[in-house]
């Protein structure tokens, strides 16, 4: 039987599950290798996604894992397609699609993201080769005179068009504005372009016609730039973020999954638990779709060997784990060091 859009979208924010974003281009996943001083090589990168995508049991956390183009194509070392395997386990595989954040122009400092030339065709693909889900993501910078409505603007147009035929290819579009961390702004000031950024994504939303049960939206928290001097507490970042999406998210969209941003793994699951626990009753789930948030220690366990698979998978499941505590506002401190 075909699952409907909305079908794809609950599972993927089903109670105690969440997103493993492993999407990362060739470039950044470049980035995350040196960190570990592996090199960035096609072997290396499918071992490592080889590594995440075969923990046991990792689907009772993780619905679904964002891939890039070559990850959705490329076999495990044995010959099994890496999508199969994850298939097999009820976890859906979903597609990188945007081409990446390139300068706009006449808006110094700013992006629009690139990639909807001949999207139709590569979703149809990308349908075709399994995958059930898509991401686009937009980039919005807090400065001294921005973000510009023309960047939030224009990144809104494109994320809403990726959106349309998204659903007319029967994949679920995950709907990314991401305002980013980086600055010493205050949790004030991101709220309020985290707000004129999600008010004009959903205009756009209503005026290209995407279906708002059969998609998701992954939004940043809102919460202080890295180099503020004053970071806000937990609750207050909990409960603005939740402020701010009840005034601007329609209650039809399923699940709201969040990025981690450069937030630490502990901190984005401490973030998102106190949002479940202060807030239990909200019209959308509140899941998670980190990246590096459920990779960091897993990548550094691993570092690079097919020996120390059962490491990083250690490292990854106790993090899916965490994460899918947090789904219910359960997760606590004290579970990190009991290795729960
Ligand atoms: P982070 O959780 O590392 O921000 O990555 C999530 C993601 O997919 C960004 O596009």
């Amino acid at each position: 039987m075909t699952q409907s859009l909305n079908d794809i979208a609950l599972d993927l924010v089903a109670p105690q599950k969440g997103i493993l974003a492993a999407d990362e281009s060739t470039p950044t996943i470049a980035k995350r290798l040196a960190s570990v001083d592996v090199p960035n090589t096609e072997d290396q990168r499918r071992d490592y996604r080889e590594m995440l995508f075969t923990s046991e049991g990792g689907n009772e956390f993780i619905s679904g894992v964002i891939l890039f183009d070559e990850t959705l194509r490329q076999d495990a070392l044995d010959g099994r397609r890496l999508a199969h395997i994850l298939s097999e386990q009820g976890i859906h595989p979903g597609i990188k699609v945007d081409k990446g954040a390139k300068s706009l122009a006449a808006a110094p400092g700013e992006t629009v993201t690139e990639g909807l030339d001949g999207l139709r065709e590569r979703l149809n693909e990308y349908a075709e080769l399994g995958a059930r889900f898509a991401k686009w993501r937009a980039v919005i910078t807090i400065g001294d005179d921005i973000p510009s409505e023309t960047c939030i603007a224009t990144n809104a147009h494109a994320l809403a068009r990726y959106a349309a035929l998204c659903q007319e290819a029967g994949l679920v579009p995950i709907v990314e504005p991401e305002v980013l961390m980086d600055g010493a702004h205050d949790l004030a000031r991101c709220d309020e372009v985290t707000r004129r950024t999600l008010s004009r994504t959903f205009e756009q939303l209503a005026l290209q016609r995407v279906a708002l049960d059969g998609m998701l939206l992954k939004p940043n928290m809102v919460i202080a730039g890295k180099d503020c001097a004053e970071q806000a507490g937990v609750e207050a970042v909990a409960d603005a973020t939740v402020a701010c999406f009840l005034d601007t998210v329609p209650a039809e969209v399923p699940g709201i999954v969040f990025l981690s941003g450069g937030q630490t793994e502990e901190q984005a699951t401490t973030h998102l638990s106190a949002m479940n626990q202060r807030h239990p009753d909200l019209p959308w789930q509140l899941s998670f779709s980190y990246g590096r948030a459920l990779q960091a220690s897993a990548l550094a366990a691993w570092a690079g060997s097919r020996d120390r698979f059962a490491q990083g998978q250690t490292a990854f499941l106790h993090r899916a784990r965490m994460n899918g505590a947090a789904r219910s506002g359960a997760y606590t401190a004290g579970m990190e060091a009991a290795g729960v």
